[in-house]
C-alpha cells in the first residue's frame, strides 16, 4: 500500500546527531562534518530517513554551538561550508534528508549584531535585542535564566542598561517585535534552504513572542513557561512557515516547543501554517510503566489527533540522560523502548548511539563541558570500533567514552545478528514495509495491566505492538487470535506467539 503521498517527515525516522560526539577526524578531540560523512554508511545500515545536526555555526561554544555568532557559516571545529555541502549531497544521494539546528531566540554575544547592539544607545541595531534602562542593582522583571542560575538580565556598563537573556548571559534574546530582526532571520533560512537542506529544528520557538510590558513571571521562577505563550509567538511561526512553504520539497520544521502539555504544544502547528511538528517532551520525562505510558498515548493522541496535527516521539536527546540510562541501565529495556519508539504513531527521533544501547559516560569534574551542568553524559563520543581510539583520532577527547565502548560500538554490533543496533535495523525494516506502523490509526488494548499493548490499522495492513514494561513474565495476553511474531526485542530465533512474554520485552504481531 502506498504511502508515497504523505510527506517525508510523517513517515520518516529521524536520527539526531550531536556533531561535537559524533567523530573526529582532525585530531581534535570534537567530532565535525566530515566524521559524520564518514559514517553515512552505518546510518544507511540502519535505515534512517534523515538526519538532524545540532548547531554546526560559527560559535563561541559557550553553549556548544546554541550560541551562534554567524547563521550562514560553518564552524571551523566541526568543517566549512564546503564539507557541509558534501554532507548534504552524499546524504541526499542515499536518500537521507538533512535537517539543521536553527536557533532564532537567542544568538551568541559575538555576534556582530549584538556587538554593534551593545556599542551605543543609538546604535542602528539597538533594539535588535532586548534592552532595559534602569537601576543596576534592580533586573527589569524576575524572570530567571535557564544557566546559571539566577536573574535572566545581564546589566552593561557600556551603555548602562540590563540585557534579557533566557539563557546563559553569553545569549542574548533576540527581539523579534523588531521587524529587521525577523527579515535577517528568515534570510539565514533562505541561506540553507538554497543549499538544499530539508528543514530545521527550531530551538526554544515558544520563547519568540516576548510580552512588550515584561510582566514579571506570577508563579515565580519555574516551568513551565507561560508568559510567551502567546499569539504573537504564532504570528512569527506563520511568517516562519512562509518562508518555508515558497521552497519545493516539503521543507519541514520541527519546534522545540517546551511546554510540557500536550495540548499546549499541539497549537504551535497553527492551522497548519504552523510549524509541521513539534516534541512533545511529556513521554520523555515518563517513567518506564505500562500504566504511565498508557496514560501518555491518550493524553498525546487527545491533544493532537483532534487538530489533526502529527506527534512526534522521543526517548533521548543531547539535553537528558540517555534513556537506558534513566530506566535503571539494562539492555533488555532499552531493547524493549527500541520497538516502541519505532512503532508508535507519530514521527520518532533516535538519538544517535542509542542504537548501540549506550549508557551516559561517566564525567569525573574536571572534564565537565556542560553550561548546565548535567548535560556531559548524554553527549560522550561515539564508538565506532573496538581500538582504543574507537574510530576517533586519538583515545582522549573532549568527553571520555561511554562505558563498555568495547563492545557497544558500530562494527562490533553491526557484525552481530544479535546486537541492538542489528533490532533497531530490524524494527526500522519492519516499520518500512508496513504502512500501519507508518502513518495507520492507533488503539490501546486493554490487555494485562503490565503491558502496554496497541494496535495500528492501515487499509489492510496491521500490527499489533505488545510491550512488557515489567520485571514480571506475563502470560495469557489477551489481543485475539491469528496473531504471528514478525520482530521479538529479545531474540532473532523465530519463536511462536502464545500470548506471553519475558520481562522487559517487546514484540511486533503481523496477522499469521
Ligand atoms: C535547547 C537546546 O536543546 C539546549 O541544548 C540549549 O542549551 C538551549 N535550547 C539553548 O539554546
Amino acid at each position: 500500500m502506498d504511502t508515497n503521498s504523505e510527506p517525508w517527515w510523517k513517515t520518516a525516522v529521524v536520527y539526531q546527531i550531536y556533531p561535537r560526539s559524533f567523530c573526529d577526524t582532525t585530531g581534535n578531540g570534537v567530532g565535525d562534518i566530515d566524521g559524520i560523512t564518514a559514517h553515512l554508511d552505518h546510518l544507511g545500515w540502519l535505515g534512517v530517513d534523515a538526519i538532524w545536526l545540532s548547531p554546526v555555526f560559527r560559535s563561541p561554544m559557550v553553549d556548544h554551538g546554541y550560541d551562534i555568532s554567524d547563521y550562514c557559516d560553518i564552524d571551523p571545529l566541526f568543517g566549512d561550508l564546503v564539507a557541509i555541502d558534501t554532507l548534504i549531497d552524499e546524504s541526499h544521494a542515499r536518500d537521507i534528508r538533512v535537517i539543521l539546528d536553527w536557533v532564532p531566540n537567542h544568538s551568541s554575544d559575538q555576534h556582530p549584531w549584538f556587538l554593534e547592539s551593545r556599542s551605543d544607545r543609538t546604535n542602528p541595531k539597538r533594539n535588535w535585542y532586548i534592552w532595559r534602562a534602569g537601576d543596576p542593582s534592580t533586573p527589569p522583571n524576575n524572570w530567571q535564566a535557564e544557566f546559571p542560575p539566577g536573574p535572566a538580565w545581564k546589566w552593561d556598563d557600556q551603555t548602562q542598561a540590563w540585557y534579557l537573556h533566557m539563557f546563559a548571559p553569553e545569549q542574548p534574546d533576540l527581539n523579534w517585535a523588531e521587524p529587521a530582526v525577523r527579515e535577517a532571520m528568515y534570510d539565514t533560512l533562505r541561506f540553507w534552504l538554497d543549499r538544499g537542506v530539508d528543514g530545521f529544528r527550531m530551538d526554544v520557538v515558544h520563547l519568540l513572542g516576548k510580552p512588550d510590558a515584561l510582566p514579571d513571571r506570577a508563579k515565580g521562577p519555574g516551568r513551565p513557561l507561560t508568559e510567551f505563550d502567546n499569539q504573537v509567538t504564532h504570528e512569527y511561526l506563520r511568517e516562519i512557515r512562509a518562508v518555508l512553504d515558497r521552497y519545493e520539497g516539503d521543507r519541514m520544521a520541527v519546534g522545540e516547543v517546551y511546554l510540557l502539555d500536550p495540548a499546549r504544544v499541539a497549537d504551535y502547528y497553527g492551522s497548519d501554517d504552523e510549524l509541521h511538528l513539534s516534541f512533545n517532551f511529556m513521554p520523555l520525562w515518563s517513567e518506564w510503566d505500562a500504566t504511565v505510558w498508557r496514560e501518555q498515548i491518550r493524553l498525546a493522541a487527545d491533544a493532537f489527533e483532534p487538530v489533526d496535527a502529527w506527534t512526534t516521539w522521543v526517548l533521548s536527546n543531547h539535553d537528558v540522560p540517555r534513556h537506558r540510562s534513566r530506566y535503571g541501565g539494562n539492555e533488555q529495556t532499552a531493547r524493549a523502548a527500541a520497538v516502541l519508539l519505532l512503532c508508535l504513531r507519530g514521527t520518532p527521533f533516535m538519538y544517535a548511539g542509542e542504537e548501540f544501547g549506550l549508557l551516559d559516560a561517566d564525567v569525573p569534574p574536571e572534564m565537565a563541558q556542560d553550561p548546565a551542568g548535567y548535560r556531559d553524559g548524554c553527549r560522550a563520543p561515539l564508538p565506532w570500533d573496538g581500538s582504543s581510539n574507537h574510530g576517533w583520532v586519538k583515545p582522549d577527547n573532549w568527553l571520555p567514552f561511554p562505558p563498555e565502548a568495547d563492545t557497544r560500538n558500530a562494527s562490533a554490533q553491526m557484525a552481530d545478528s544479535g546486537s541492538i543496533a542489528a533490532l533497531y535495523k530490524a524494527v526500522l525494516a519492519a516499520r518500512r514495509r508496513s504502512p500501519a506502523l507508518q502513518i495507520g490509526t492507533q488503539r490501546i488494548l486493554e490487555t494485562h495491566q503490565l503491558v502496554l499493548a496497541f494496535h495500528r490499522v492501515h487499509g489492510t495492513d496491521q500490527r499489533i505492538i505488545v510491550v512488557n514494561m515489567s520485571d514480571e513474565d506475563v502470560d495469557s495476553i489477551a489481543v485475539g487470535s491469528g496473531w504471528q511474531t514478525e520482530v521479538r526485542s529479545d531474540t532473532t530465533d523465530a519463536i511462536a506467539w502464545t500470548q506471553s512474554l519475558p520481562s522487559q520485552t517487546a514484540i511486533i504481531l503481523k496477522p499469521a
